[in-house]
């Protein structure tokens, strides 16, 4: 295998149109940041870059929604996606953006090279165009039913419902974004990447010199050889993103699919002039994180770029991620249907590695997968802190309390000992290979078992019974307890950044290495550790409740939305609407109806009289919460029993948003009695 001198390692830049979640940080962000943070402690030259993809369509319909510029929009979500990446620890070298000069300029100039190069082909074809708002529309800003699915609200570049790329003239019944009519086709010129050209290199470059790329990448490939590729459109009519650097290009944008991968290259370059070493040396490795939607832009169509624009590194290998759903539901962002990284970290403060640990172990590296709030309290209360924090705390207080914190003086390693360094080295070895590989799930198993060997070890040797009948034994037990915490405290740290920081800072060392690990004698005889202190707090059962009231708030909201609005009923006339008799009172008392959950018996003043109804709303008030309402009552309804109760009127109730009755109550002073016509 070719062995490279520095590393590229990119993560698809997240669009700033709204918050990361934890669908992103599992497939993207969560093993990008594992694999660069394994190669720095292995002493390579790697970068990690990434930044805010801030052009394109839907940036600017939220602007228009929300009467505000596009770059008002992508300034808010990249203040919140920057500092919520930092906070989680996920280490980039630089997190740019693509609204910045420098990317502009980078996007132009590639877009130039590849031009004159003869690298594109103009075409004019006819596309949709709104006549009310004087716009071509282009990708989201049209949208139409699916000719594959039926889905209503396809959009002129995909159908989110099935998944399909679509181009505006396959929607069936189109209709603009903007203005909702009808659109008419209009002639425009743009710029097209031949992709149909590079099929052949292309094919030979993945299906062959890149075998061991996942299934999941290749077989996406494959099936786009096989439809063919065809000619993709570099330029847009749009008045947000870079301006096409070319002749009579007069309100026409690139791509933001053209754009945005430059974004790592413009962000190199901001990092450091010394750019170039790390996009056009082929002794360096670049590596794309993506997920499984961004496959065709990076396996295919960003290549092609590279290619043509010449002097280029392609792709090592690009490890996308399938999705990860979230309690048995897809992730949805417009269905609120997910955990937002900001919230994360603002309801779990100090908690970021009980999110990394079991992201990473769900991660959907081969198939779509699961997130439960349950699996993360049990990962991390079961193992982070039943196994890992317990061995870790067990050997800190004892050598505080046996050896004055000082690391003791071995006596000869008997079998058991021995074994456990073994078991070190191999696990160690495979964690290497499991990351190098892009097994991010596996090598995290490893780590966990290096831990689960050292609370076994403790465990299995008692040394607190021991220490009274062989005290020298139990220097050795606890010198090999302190070799592999102080082991675990590297081997962690690619994935639980935090928990290894506060594992030095127990060891009180500064001096562990990735080459010292797994050695007999990573932390010296004789060296003072620190204050032993817990390495994991534990997720308590109020805040899983807390998440789960929100996913159900969110379910219960979808399903307010989804509920159809009632039809209008058949015409009445003026006559019979006039014989419904409603009037103003107010409720004087009010008592639960003995064995039914929903009914309240209510006395209520209606100004003519006081009468008792019978109504449907213990669910939604308590007795008392409802005394002295002011409420609109149907006094000439034919009186019922309810539950052996004569009910002589009915209280008019309306639902809100989350299915709850609530009183149609008069505004005003009107005195009890007065005509509601
Ligand atoms: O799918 C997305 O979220 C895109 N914003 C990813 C872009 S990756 C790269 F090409 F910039
Ligand atoms: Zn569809």
């Amino acid at each position: 295998m070719k062995k490279f001198k520095r590393y590229t390692v990119t993560s698809a830049l997240p669009y700033a149109n709204g918050p990361v979640h934890i669908g992103h940080l599992a497939g993207v962000y969560i093993p990008s940041d594992i694999y660069t943070r394994y190669l720095r402690i292995k002493g390579q030259d790697v970068i990690s870059v990434c930044g805010s993809d801030e052009h394109g369509v839907p940036i600017t319909l939220k602007a228009k929604k929300e009467g505000i510029t596009p770059q008002q929009v992508v300034d808010r979500y990249h203040k919140i996606i920057k500092d919520s990446f930092k906070e989680f620890g996920i280490e980039f070298d630089i997190y740019s953006r693509t609204s910045n000069k420098i990317h502009h300029e980078t996007a132009a100039e590639m877009f130039r090279t590849i031009n004159e190069k003869g690298g594109f082909i103009e075409k004019t074809t006819k596309q949709y165009y709104d006549t009310e708002a004087k716009q071509f529309l282009a990708d989201r800003y049209i949208t139409g039913t699916c000719p594959h699915c039926n889905y209503e609200a396809a959009y002129g570049d995909q159908c989110e419902k099935c998944g399909t790329s679509l181009s505006a003239t396959e929607l069936i019944r189109p209709k603009s974004a903007i203005s909702g009519a009808k659109p008419s086709l209009r002639e425009t010129r743009h710029w097209y990447l031949p992709l149909d050209k590079s099929q052949a290199f292309l094919e030979k470059w993945i299906l062959e010199d890149h075998k061991d790329w996942r299934p999941l990448v290749t077989g996406q490939c494959k099936s786009w050889f096989q439809t063919g590729l065809q000619p993709r459109a570099v330029s847009r009519d749009l008045d947000w993103g870079v301006p096409v650097p070319a002749k009579n290009a007069e309100g026409k944008v690139l791509y933001v699919w053209f754009d945005a991968p430059i974004g790592y290259i413009s962000a190199t370059k901001e990092y450091t002039p010394d750019w170039e070493k790390y996009w056009k040396n082929e002794d360096t490795k670049l590596v794309h994180f993506i997920g499984k939607d961004n496959i065709v832009f990076h396996c295919i169509i960003f290549p092609a770029m590279l290619k043509s624009a010449g002097d280029y590194i392609l792709p090592e290998n690009v490890p996308a991620n399938a999705f990860l759903n979230l309690e048995g539901n897809k992730i949805s962002t417009s269905k609120n249907w997910a955990v937002w990284l900001h919230e994360y970290l603002r309801d779990f403060e100090g908690q970021q590695d009980a999110l990394r640990y079991a992201l990473t172990a769900a991660a959907p590296e081969s198939k779509d997968n699961d997130f439960t709030w349950r699996d993360l309290q049990a990962k991390n209360n079961n193992e982070l802190t039943a196994v890992f924090g317990n061995f870790v705390n067990r050997a800190a207080v004892l050598t505080q309390k046996y050896y004055n914190n000082k690391v003791p003086q071995p006596n000869a390693f008997n079998q058991e000992d021995e074994a456990v360094f073994e078991k070190l080295v191999a696990i160690k070895a495979k964690i290497e290979n499991n990351i190098e590989n892009y097994h991010f799930r596996a090598a995290l198993k490893e780590m966990m078992q290096a831990a689960r060997i050292g609370n076994k070890y403790l465990a299995d040797s008692e040394p607190w019974k021991l220490v009274k009948i062989d005290p020298e034994r139990v220097k050795t037990i606890l010198y090999v307890a302190l070799q592999i915490t102080a082991t675990l405290a590297v081997l962690c740290e690619p994935f639980l950044p935090f928990t290894a920081v506060k594992l030095k800072k127990i060891l009180s060392t500064n001096f562990l290495n990735w080459e010292n690990a797994g050695t007999k004698n990573i932390l010296p005889t004789g060296h003072t550790i620190g204050k032993a202190e817990l390495l994991f707090a534990k997720v308590e059962d109020a805040q899983i409740e807390a998440q789960m009231k929100k996913l159900s708030q969110a379910k219960k909201n979808n399903q307010m939305e989804n509920k159809s609005i009632a039809a209008q009923k058949a015409t009445i006339s003026f006559e019979d609407f006039s014989k419904a008799d409603i009037r103003t009172g107010t409720i004087l008392e009010a008592t639960k109806v003995p064995k039914t959950k929903k009914l309240l018996k209510l006395l209520v003043d209606t100004g003519l009289d006081t009468r008792t109804v019978v109504s449907g709303i213990a669910e939604y008030y308590k007795p008392e919460e409802v005394l002295g309402k002011k409420v609109s009552i149907l006094i000439n309804l034919a009186p019922r029993k309810l539950k052996g109760i004569e009910s002589q009127g009915m209280i008019l109730m309306a639902e809100d948003a989350e299915g709850k009755l609530i009183f149609i109550t008069p505004q005003g002073d009107a005195k009890n009695g007065t005509e509601v016509n």
